[in-house]
């Protein structure tokens, strides 16, 4: 709450959604941060439906309070979202008192400001213009469950509201953030009435949901940053040594730490192979290049070198499968180890807080899975000469290769489910993407999303297209990295939440 002040604009105003439970506690930790003079309204948002108790009073409001950083704030009360209408007999009295431009008036006398009739309108006589509506109170109705906008996300928010409160507290070209964004109704919203917007969110469906929806409306070209995880950062907050969380870790996966601090253990795999595992730093992903060192290291270490190397990975470098298949070619013969890098679990830190004795972690071990990293094969671009200094690309994806679904085969349906969904992933790979987009120009630093297809959420749900085609300028803008190579990049999300990325030239 400190930084959001300290991020937000002079003029800004801040809301805070939460449920009555809570409001009252958070309101005491806002007067002290903003101070009670910035206090501004606990707004009370009412809705109905589903009142099932009959031991006490339905809890159909919630509260919403509104703080301003400063005395001197943006508050539009005047702007049709954010006023009140007037009342049906108000409006009845009113209804004759229109312009030809729908706008409303009261028809005053000149001397002494009396009102008139509208029959005596004349010399005598002038029009005072009054807004449509009467300014806002600080409770409101909306309606909670309007179907057409719900994308599944459980905590979703009526976009109505926040067509208010954006309304109210900001203007046109301003940036709205939203720090837990959800299925992204702030997001939504704020591109829609032209603001900027910046949103963060903890879990990968809400960014997926927040993305499709985004996509969906046209929304001006955006980005999507992977800035760490949440259970990551509480690994070092809590104080934990990050090689005594890399042991564990180790032994959750079945493996001997080697010794007291490389992070590097061993394990005897199901088919007799002794394989080398190293388990990553949580703040930095694997890059090729360290799989590669780990690699070359692996085939010489303990005298008799290891067959195997297993990389257990917080995050990966983008493109990294490709990126370590093409050093692998560039070695040779030189690099015999088989490499297999699985993905940590982003729930480990649940499994890391219970695992306390020896027992405890075998337990544990049978539950956490570390599933092997998904990865993308694309085809060939095809590059057609269109004469007129452009040309029509098209790219295909070959192959979207997962190698394990997360789905427990503990029962015998689970494992009927996981069968049928490893040979439909086999047969049919589009059925696993949710979305893909491609960067046709990328710098080798920002993906900028210029081409998109996704899956929908819901009924709207439908196996994305493989095959992109775009007609470009050619040669490439001078933004690619490498003079007139035009350099392709291709990032796809699995309906899991796995990324995966690849990078074709041209
Ligand atoms: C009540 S929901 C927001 C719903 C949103 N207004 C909408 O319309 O969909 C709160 C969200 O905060 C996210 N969240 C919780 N802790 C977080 C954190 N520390 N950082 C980022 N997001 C977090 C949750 O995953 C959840 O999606």
């Amino acid at each position: 709450m400190q930084l959001m002040k300290r991020l937000l604009a002079e003029d800004g105003s801040i809301y805070i959604h939460i449920g009555s439970n809570m409001s009252h506690y958070i309101k005491i930790m806002l007067d002290e941060i903003f101070g009670r003079d910035c206090f501004r309204n606990d707004l009370i948002w009412l809705y109905e439906g589903r009142e099932l108790s009959h031991t006490e009073y339905n809890a159909k409001h919630d509260n919403i309070l509104f703080y301003s950083k400063s005395q001197k704030w943006i508050f539009n009360w005047n702007h049709p979202s954010v006023r009140e209408s007037l009342k049906e007999s108000s409006k009845k009295a009113m209804s004759r008192f229109k312009d030809e431009n729908g706008k409303w008036f009261v028809l005053r006398y000149k001397d002494g400001g009396g009102f008139a009739p509208l029959e005596d309108e004349g010399e005598h006589t002038y029009r005072q213009y009054v807004p449509e509506g009467i300014p806002p109170r600080d409770w409101f109705f909306i309606d909670y469950s309007r179907k057409s906008e719900r994308t599944g996300y459980d905590t979703q928010k009526p976009i109505a509201i926040l067509e208010k409160l954006i309304c109210a507290s900001s203007n046109e070209g301003d940036l709205v953030a939203d720090f837990f964004c959800g299925s992204g109704t702030t997001l939504a919203v704020a591109e829609k009435l032209n603001r900027r917007w910046i949103g963060s969110e903890l879990g990968k469906v809400g960014i997926q949901v927040t993305r499709a929806r985004l996509v969906e409306q046209e929304a001006k070209p955006f980005l999507i940053e992977n800035i760490g995880n949440y259970q990551r950062e509480m690994i070092y907050l809590t104080g934990g040594k990050i090689y005594k969380m890399q042991n564990l870790i180790l032994k959750l996966y079945g493996a001997a730490p080697r010794d007291k601090m490389s992070g590097l253990g061993i394990r005897k795999a199901e088919d007799g192979i002794e394989e080398l595992v190293y388990v990553g730093y949580p703040d930095r992903p694997v890059t090729a290049g360290k799989a590669e060192e780990l690699a070359q290291q692996a085939q010489k270490l303990d005298g008799r070198g290891y067959k195997r190397l297993i990389i257990l990975g917080w995050d990966y470098e983008y493109n990294y499968h490709q990126a370590l298949e093409s050093r692998k070619r560039a070695l040779k013969d030189k690099l015999k180890i088989e490499v297999i890098s699985r993905d940590i679990p982003p729930d480990i830190y649940d499994y890391l807080k219970k695992a306390k004795t020896e027992e405890d972690i075998e337990a544990l071990s049978e539950k956490v899975k570390f599933y092997e990293r998904p990865y993308l094969k694309m085809d060939t671009p095809e590059v057609k000469d269109l004469k007129d200094g452009k040309v029509e690309i098209s790219l295909e994806i070959k192959r979207y290769v997962l190698m394990d679904i997360p789905i427990s085969q503990t029962s015998k349906k689970g494992q009927e489910d996981y069968a049928a969904l490893m040979k439909i992933a086999k047969d049919n790979f589009a059925v696993l993407i949710d979305y893909w987009a491609i960067d046709w120009d990328y710098d080798g630093f920002t993906f900028k999303s210029q081409w998109q297809a996704f899956r929908g959420n819901g009924k709207k749900a439908k196996t994305v297209i493989t095959e992109a085609k775009e007609i470009l300028e050619k040669p490439a803008p001078a933004s690619s990295k490498q003079g007139k190579k035009r350099i392709i990049a291709v990032r796809v999300v699995d309906i899991f939440g796995n990324d995966a990325g690849a990078v074709v030239e041209v």
